[in-house]
């Protein structure tokens, strides 16, 4: 056998194996043999670059190298579902159609609880991943597609169609959610709040090969095509599983409403028991002519209809309240309960957000309390059954004392959580702090998470964030679990933050009410650690998005000596105070408000923004009276473009907003030499306004080559 006979070959093996793995889940090798295989089409095509294909096996490991999500047309619109929470309106939508086509069949799906993707294959191989993006168009994110193992990368057989999309959910199971949300907590990152998101934020990381260790799976439920086999969905579904794709066994062809009815209430309850994420049962028509008949809105089809399931809840007792401390001194009652089975995971603990809520609900110890999982990463108490309260319980009493320090709680005005004001000493607030100082928004040190700052600080390396900088190597070195070479990465990182950009240190400072985006505008309006500082309250008020409560929080962190002190210390440690101010490319846009809107083809919406900034003007998120133009893309969403015409604020198309900029990139690149420096902002800034603030143009914005809507 030739080398390329062998590659092929090995990678025809593989792929089988892979398929019998992952979608028939009835392997016939070993798992020895499987990686003893891999190896072997591994080092063949190390050997041989130029028969390196992106379809190859060896591919689903993915890869680092950052990956731009091209923008993609759906072939066919990728078109939503209509649906309900109600039978009675089911049983209306099946009345609808068999008025229409009369009786006829309809196939029972479960509705997958992750992201729509629409897959591309062309003589049998996978051409192309699109999510969904606004149903005309979406990102190309094939490369990280790649990677999932239940995706076919060749079909088998060969009767499938020489080109044809077929479409489905790619999911997180909950077992892959659990241990990534694990992983992310003993980092110290944030946690999805459910497995959608986490599907979804998985799918469009920059690095495939993160996605390749994320346990994604995926479940194929639409064709589209020209030449489909048959001309029903059952049908062709059934045909897709012999070609390798993983279709549901939990579909049915049902022909009456008794039978629907059955379907819904049997999975209602056991989908309790599959290990990945539903919420509801999709009913869709099977025949294609009959969908033909139906047809659709420009939403969503006439021939199939979701039906959700209510939000799951459970029963359980509450056997006491803890009380946590967050780093800005607020504390929040978490519930411990009898560990409860709900929507795939054992719930042992629920927020009761705050006193009042604990007081409305009339939450007791020992109650039964129903639990439900919302948006939210912690289930919350819905209610109490008051039927089984047990006799004699008591109104739960509220603490008045920080439960780690002891100090007196306070309540300030208009807020609903109680507060420890003892910053300096509480420990939990101390290291909150830290944690939050070295944050990926704030200061990004990497080699640092949460555990590491807790062990640093029970050995007294640390007590603010300025002792980061005084850290050595040998310190951390002979700390348990912390070898040499973490030791130099921890101090490489610190060393590193240095550079980061003055708005983000501001932000990492943690003062109260100032979130990312205001620190960019404080960094942006006052240029320097030292003007903030030294601003009273009216001034600081002058400055765009601060109010009276972010001003106060701002005059209260320098008020304190040990703030004041520790900032001093930052300072001696050469971090930046001060703003790097944008050179600008030009001033053609110099005092006018931008708001980008819908899709573009030729830049991404943040490289609009930057060239927003480079050339004078700024941007606003929201259409009000102060906004000059729109940059309107594809599918501008109805009620901005409502209020823009009511307010006769004019749009630009993408060409004709690039028109506007003076400069060339000739131009540009001279004006940047002279200034003896580059064009670029604040690296990750890109949202900040722009610094300088010229009066209005008076020239009429609708004059040249714009349109008035
Ligand atoms: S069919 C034109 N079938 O639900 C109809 N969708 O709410 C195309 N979904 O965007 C969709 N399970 O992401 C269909 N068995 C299933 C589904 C399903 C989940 C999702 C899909 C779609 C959304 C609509």
């Amino acid at each position: 056998m030739g080398t390329l006979e062998h590659i092929l070959d090995l990678r025809r093996q593989l792929n089988e194996h892979n398929r019998k793995y992952y979608v028939d889940n009835a392997p016939d090798i070993s798992d020895f043999e499987f990686d003893r295989l891999m190896r072997e089409l591994q080092d063949l095509e190390a050997a041989h670059p130029e028969y390196a294909d992106p379809n190859s096996p060896t591919m689903r490991v993915g890869s680092d190298i950052t990956a731009e999500f091209r923008s993609v047309r759906h072939r066919f619109p990728m078109l939503s579902l209509g649906n309900t929470y109600s039978l009675d309106e089911l049983h209306e939508f099946i009345g609808r159609v068999e008025k229409e086509v009369g009786q006829t069949e309809f196939v029972c799906e479960l509705k997958f609880d992750g992201t729509a993707i629409s897959l591309t294959y062309e003589h049998g191989k996978l051409l192309r991943a699109v999510t969904r993006g606004d149903g005309t168009q979406g990102d190309d994110v094939t490369a990280n597609v790649r990677t999932i193992r239940s995706v076919p990368l060749e079909l088998s057989g060969s009767d499938y169609p020489d080109l044809f999309e077929i479409r489905g959910e790619i999911l997180m199971p909950y077992a892959s959610f659990d241990r990534l949300n694990a992983e992310r907590e003993a980092n110290g990152e944030a946690l999805f709040a459910n497995p959608r998101n986490a599907a979804a934020g998985t799918l469009k990381q920059q690095s495939s090969a993160v996605v390749a260790r994320r346990g994604l799976d995926c479940t194929l439920y639409q064709l589209a095509g020209d030449k489909l086999p048959y001309q029903s969905h059952w049908e062709n579904l059934q045909k897709a599983r012999e070609w390798g794709f993983r279709i549901s066994d939990k579909m049915r062809i049902c022909r009456s409403v008794g039978q629907i009815d059955e379907y819904i209430s049997y999975w209602d309850e056991a989908r309790k028991q599959l290990p990945f994420p539903t919420d509801g049962v999709v009913v869709k028509v099977n025949r294609y002519d009959d969908r033909r008949a139906l047809g659709s809105t420009a939403k969503a089809p006439r021939w199939a209809v979701a039906y959700k399931f209510k939000a799951e809840q459970a029963l359980t007792e509450l056997l006491s309240v803890d009380f946590q401390v967050g780093r800005t001194g607020a504390v929040t009652p978490v519930a411990n309960l009898a560990p409860v089975q709900l929507a795939g995971t054992t719930v042992k603990r629920a927020t009761l957000h705050n006193a009042e809520q604990i007081a409305a609900l009339d939450i007791r110890i020992g109650d039964w309390v129903y639990v439900e999982k919302g948006g939210e990463i912690i289930p919350k108490i819905t209610g109490v059954e008051l039927s089984k309260r047990p006799a004699g319980s008591r109104p739960f009493e509220y603490i008045s004392e920080c439960p780690v320090c002891g100090t007196p709680l306070v309540r300030y005005e208009g807020e609903a959580k109680h507060y420890c004001p003892n910053q300096n000493r509480c420990e939990p607030q101390i290291l909150g702090r830290i944690v939050h100082f070295i944050r990926r928004k704030a200061m990004d040190i990497d080699g640092l998470g949460e555990e590491t700052v807790e062990l640093l600080y029970r050995n007294g390396l640390i007590r603010n964030a300025a002792d980061l900088y005084d850290l050595r190597p040998d310190q951390l070195a002979c700390l348990p679990r912390l070898g040499e070479k973490s030791a130099d990465n921890i101090i490489e990182s610190i060393r590193r933050s240095k550079e980061v950009p003055f708005a983000r240190l501001l932000f990492a400072l943690g003062i109260r009410f100032v979130g990312e985006t205001t620190a960019k505008y404080l960094a942006s309006h006052f240029g320097s650690m030292d003007a903030v500082m030294g601003a009273s309250r009216e001034e600081l008020v002058e400055a765009e998005e601060v109010g009276p409560k972010v001003a106060d929080g701002i005059v209260e962190y320098f008020a304190d000596e040990a703030n004041r002190t520790m900032v001093e210390r930052l300072r001696q440690a050469g971090l930046k105070f001060a703003a790097e101010t944008a050179v600008l490319r030009s001033d053609a846009l110099a005092g006018k408000s931008f708001v980008i809107s819908g899709k573009f083809s030729g830049h991404s919406r943040d490289e609009l923004k930057e060239l927003i900034e480079q050339h004078g003007g700024r941007n606003l998120a929201a259409v009000s009276g102060n906004v000059d133009y729109i940059v309107a893309g594809e599918n501008m969403g109805p009620a901005k473009l409502r209020k823009a015409e009511k307010l006769g604020i004019p749009l630009l198309s993408e060409e004709e907003f690039i028109a506007m900029l003076k400069d060339d990139e000739t131009e540009a690149a001279a004006a940047g030499r002279e200034e003896g420096s580059s064009f670029q902002t604040e690296a990750g800034d890109s949202a900040a306004p722009a610094p300088s603030k010229t009066k209005k143009e008076k020239e009429d914005p609708t004059q040249g080559s714009l349109f008035q809507v």
